[in-house]
């Protein structure tokens, strides 16, 4: 059994387990301010710690019952959870929610109010770590299809190994057709089952991951790669970065690493200068670290940093596919 076919065979058996049941019980007599039930929120607490994540992003936090839920969890893990919701009429219901919580909560739970493309276009995830790979991402936000389906983007770019994505409310269609479409374009990508036909939607034919549960659950490849689909990767950076460093989970084939880095710099006087650099590197078979430095190094001013995006991609005769082990990170001077 492949480690991924372990992962899911844990997921379809959360409901019967005695853990679950157990800790149903104790949430479901709870009073929560969250939409979800207590049965889901009782499965997604017993998958934090089946699977051992420890890297969790919450889109949609509404009152931050949930997410209080999702924090107990994580903490057991020693992790963080990331939390987002735009709504400003709740921005104070949730602030004053998550200051009611024990400190070590509090710690490792970090609250953006922003939309969920927004933390990804800031980079807000640089909290947690530089290059952060999520455990765990909960899609339960904005509930359109280009909402569904952009946060479906982002979401699988920054999951990590066997990341898992759970998207709410699958009954409602255009959830549904964006996580149809996703895993269209998507094929290192699965939901568990195998339950979501690319033919065509009959409503009556829309079922959940797991009876019961309101959860599309998708589970990501064993080692996120940079292959022919874009990998597009972030960060607002103080100082001089001289290019990135791939560490590798496979040795590679003999490929070609093209990249394009769009970079934005803020000088001190707060005027723009944008830049767009191209470089490629030709990589010999066997590899297991690749450094691919940039043409000449860049520096920001000295007062506000310069926000970076980098685009690769892979090419190769065998696989296309670059493994990683780690996330890529930028070499910094
Ligand atoms: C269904 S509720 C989330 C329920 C919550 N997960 C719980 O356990 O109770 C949806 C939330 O997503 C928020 N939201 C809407 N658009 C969003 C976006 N683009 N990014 C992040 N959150 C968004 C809404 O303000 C709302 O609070």
């Amino acid at each position: 059994m492949t480690k991924k076919e372990e992962i899911i065979e844990v997921i379809n058996n959360i409901y019967l387990s005695k853990y679950y049941k157990n800790i149903k019980d104790l949430i479901s007599s709870d009073e929560s301010s969250s939409l979800l039930s207590g049965d889901s929120r009782a499965f997604l607490y017993t998958l934090i710690i089946k699977l051992g994540l420890n890297k969790v992003l919450e889109i949609g936090t509404y009152f931050g019952g949930g997410t209080k839920n999702l924090a107990n969890a994580v903490l057991k893990n020693n992790g963080n959870l990331i939390t987002l919701d735009p709504s400003k009429d709740r921005k104070k219901i949730i602030e004053k929610e998550i200051s009611s919580w024990d400190d070590e909560l509090k710690k490792l739970t970090f609250f953006f109010p922003l939309t969920s493309s927004d933390f990804f276009l800031m980079k807000n995830y640089a909290v947690l770590d530089q290059g952060i790979w999520f455990d765990l991402l909960i899609i339960d936000g904005d509930h359109s299809y280009t909402g569904a389906f952009s946060d479906l983007l982002n979401c699988s770019q920054y999951a990590g190994p066997n990341g898992i994505i759970i998207v709410d409310d699958y009954n409602q269609p255009p959830v549904y057709n964006a996580v149809k479409d996703f895993l269209k374009i998507n094929s290192n990508w699965q939901e568990i089952n195998n339950s979501i036909s690319s033919d065509a939607i009959k409503f009556s034919k829309i079922t959940p991951s797991i009876k019961n549960l309101p959860f599309l659950i998708l589970i990501g490849p064993e080692n996120p790669s940079i292959n022919q689909n874009l990998t597009s990767i972030g960060k607002n950076i103080l100082g001089t970065v001289k290019g990135i460093n791939l560490n590798l989970a496979k040795p590679c084939n003999d490929g070609i690493l093209e990249s394009r880095w769009l970079i934005s710099i803020m000088n001190d006087d707060k005027s723009i200068s944008m830049k767009t650099l191209d470089c490629k590197k030709e990589i010999k078979s066997g590899r297991v670290n690749i450094n691919l430095n940039l043409p000449y190094p860049i520096t920001s001013s000295k007062k506000y940093p310069m926000t970076i995006d980098t685009h690769l991609v892979w090419n190769d005769k065998v696989t296309n596919n670059l493994e990683l082990s780690s996330p890529p990170k930028y070499v910094v001077q």
